[in-house]
């Protein structure tokens, strides 16, 4: 079960964030990297952060512990800037927060930080499973502290939940973006990893997860449709999963292909 804080104090911004995410502190006197509901990404965003990251979890990848974070008005409303002001306006209510790592360092070739082939190859199985574009060596959205690898920043993964209507079809889909994925120059056992990954996931651990995500997210209208899209989004996991094959194939023939 995800943790629920209150954010107690806006620390900075972490201006490299696509969508401002800030250092924000909790009662806890935890610190935490916030993602905010009212960012321009909106809140699909948040589900995806949540649901990938807490996939990756189950699989045994390291993700900074996720919380969800309550923000009242209070919040931000001394806040010099217009900007932050407003999106801290716009986010009142639970937003997705995950534990700050402080010290890290974001993973980088160039500084010759590297990982073995059982971890890079559950990773790149974890993305083309999410279908998470953003793992590329320009943007890696992988942190090293204490010299082992954080996942982070699972915002644009599940980029099939934009669109309902084609949303069944994609399940099957060999996801093609995993050839530039930073960690497939490493990822030589997707075969492997991908049969002991698919032996951790299950359609009861996808409605766990799913159960997790505060209905605000996924319905904002309140519309009643939160329970409907939770169980299209177990659907939709456990019809990808079937059909791993596909996708494991497109990762091993895109490793080939580098090496
Ligand atoms: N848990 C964390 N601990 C320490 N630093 C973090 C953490 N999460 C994020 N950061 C830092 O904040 C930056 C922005 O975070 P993140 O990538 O999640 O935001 P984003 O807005 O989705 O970014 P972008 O779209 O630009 O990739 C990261 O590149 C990293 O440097
Ligand atoms: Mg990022």
């Amino acid at each position: 079960m995800l943790r629920t804080v209150t954010a107690t104090r806006y620390v900075l911004p972490l201006r490299e964030g696509g969508s401002l995410p800030a250092i924000v502190e909790a009662d806890d006197l935890g610190s935490y990297v916030v993602k905010f509901r009212g960012a321009g990404q909106g809140p699909l965003a948040l589900v995806a952060e949540l649901v990938a990251g807490e996939i990756g979890r189950a699989l045994g990848l390291r993700v900074p512990e996720l919380v969800l974070m309550d923000i009242d008005s209070a919040l931000g409303r001394n806040e010099p800037d217009a900007e932050i002001r407003h999106l801290l306006k716009a986010s009142v209510g639970l937003n997705l927060a995950l534990d700050y790592l402080p010290g890290s360092t974001m993973f980088d070739i160039a500084a010759r930080d590297t990982v073995g082939p059982e971890e890079a190859s559950l990773a790149v199985w974890f993305d083309a499973f999410t279908q998470n574009v953003d793992r590329t060596p320009r943007n890696a959205n992988l942190l090293m502290w204490h010299r082992k690898l954080y996942l982070i920043d699972h915002g644009a993964a599940l980029y099939f939940h934009h669109n309902w209507e084609t949303m069944p079809e994609k399940a099957e889909s060999p996801f093609t973006e995993i050839g530039k994925h930073v960690l497939l120059p490493w990822a030589s056992q997707i075969k492997e990893t991908g049969a002991l990954a698919q032996q951790k996931l299950s359609r009861s651990l996808f409605a766990e997860i799913l159960a997790q995500v505060p209905d605000e997210w996924l319905d904002p209208d309140a519309g009643g449709a939160a329970a409907k899209k939770r169980e299209t989004y177990v659907n939709f996991f456990t019809n990808r999963l079937s059909a791993a094959g596909i996708f494991e194939q497109e990762a091993i023939d895109a490793h080939a292909r580098l090496v």
